[in-house]
């Protein structure tokens, strides 16, 4: 079953760009982005959605906190993104017109099953799911669905579930984008152009294993890691940070990069590497005055930058480049190169990849 690959981490982040491909299918067949899929009733609740509340649990809710951005910036609406286990035993005020989108690979993650029940006790109308088991709990629990065809995953560290729910999150923020009259029909072309573009973007992303195995082998020396990311890029630098812990073992945290000065960096001296994901967007200026400050604390950083990034490799900076800078894409793409960083950080280490100890690949109990 595994194919040449010897874990199914290692299979299923290769899978990624066909993963993503049959997902999207629907749209790389069509004109035209239609809300039918998302379900029978989704046009009557998308004409009436005026805000989003995304709730999910670990790699999941990292995909909601990335679709924020994205809805805000292309749909205009506004979106809050709670942790299901949090939100369930909190007060918070219920609008009819916010749909509650629940994302789980597994659908069966009781905390955000709960977390869906609560929502709609206390008076959310309507909810959406994005999913990648059609028969589960969560898919039969909602009004509209959407299932992420990313295959059965069986390595507990998420992966291509996480690449899917963001592709279908991005489609998700299209259609509403489109019915909120927020695209021209010039837009919507392209924004189907972007989509088709993704699963080959991805394909190309792949190709930096080699250079991140290099890093592999000193980063397994290390006990701590700090991961770096602004603005959509921040949640990928907590996905990041989660899957190295998940499988290597080594403490990581994520913090927004402008965050750094208000504490973590009292942490940076030369034996913390920080990991900063550096995309060529409008915010790069922002972050590399941020990882001067790494720089000039002898931290060694690791950058995971784009072609035309202006990032220099020094002694101290060691830069990986993905082929490209993506736009609304990048995120999706700047995750294949944190994904391949903690997989071969723990065959380094020798640690048990696809089934990490302590943890369960659904997590069905409170
Ligand atoms: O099945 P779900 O997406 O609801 O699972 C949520 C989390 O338990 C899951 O994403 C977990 O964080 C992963 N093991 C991370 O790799």
């Amino acid at each position: 079953e595994l194919g040449p690959y010897t874990h199914y981490m290692q299979k299923e982040i290769f899978e990624q760009p066909s993963a993503v491909a049959n997902t999207l299918e629907m749209v790389f067949n069509a004109q035209s982005i239609s809300p039918n899929l998302f379900g029978s009733e989704a046009e009557k609740v998308f004409f009436q959605t005026k805000s989003i509340l995304i709730l999910a649990c670990g790699t999941s809710y990292h995909a909601g906190l990335v679709a924020r951005y994205w809805l805000e910036t292309v749909a205009g609406l506004p979106c809050n993104v709670e942790i299901a286990s949090e939100y369930r035993y909190r007060n918070p005020i219920a609008d009819p017109h916010t749909l509650v989108v629940g994302i789980s690979q597994s659908g069966e993650t009781a905390d955000t099953l709960a977390a869906l029940n609560y929502a709609k006790k206390l008076g959310h109308r309507y909810s959406l799911a994005i999913c990648n088991v059609p028969e589960s709990a969560l898919i039969r629990q909602t009004d509209l669905r959407f299932l992420t065809r990313a295959g059965p995953e069986i390595g507990v560290a998420s992966t291509k579930a996480f690449t899917t729910q963001l592709a279908s999150l991005l489609l998700l923020t299209v259609t509403l984008a489109k019915m909120r009259h927020k695209l021209s029909a010039q837009d919507e072309q392209q924004m189907i152009m972007t989509l088709r573009h993704l699963p080959m973007a991805l394909q190309h992303a792949l190709q930096v294993e080699p250079q991140v195995r290099i890093w592999a082998e000193s980063f397994a020396q290390k006990r701590h890691a700090l991961f770096l990311g602004r603005g959509v890029h921040y949640p990928i630098a907590m996905e990041g940070a989660l899957k190295l812990k998940e499988i290597s073992y080594i403490h990581a945290e994520a913090y927004a990069a402008g965050e750094l000065k208000h504490g973590p960096l009292a942490l940076v001296d030369d034996e913390m590497p920080v990991v900063a994901i550096a995309p060529n967007d409008q915010l790069l200026g922002k972050l590399k005055s941020n990882l001067q400050e790494v720089h000039a604390r002898g931290g060694e950083l690791y950058v995971f930058a784009d072609a035309d990034s202006q990032i220099a490799q020094s002694e101290n900076e060691h830069v990986i480049r993905l082929s490209e800078h993506a736009g609304l894409l990048s995120p999706i793409l700047h995750t294949i190169p944190l994904q391949l960083l903690a997989y071969h950080v723990a065959l380094v280490k020798g640690t048990d990849v696809d089934k990490p100890r302590n943890l369960a690949k659904a997590v069905t109990v409170e």
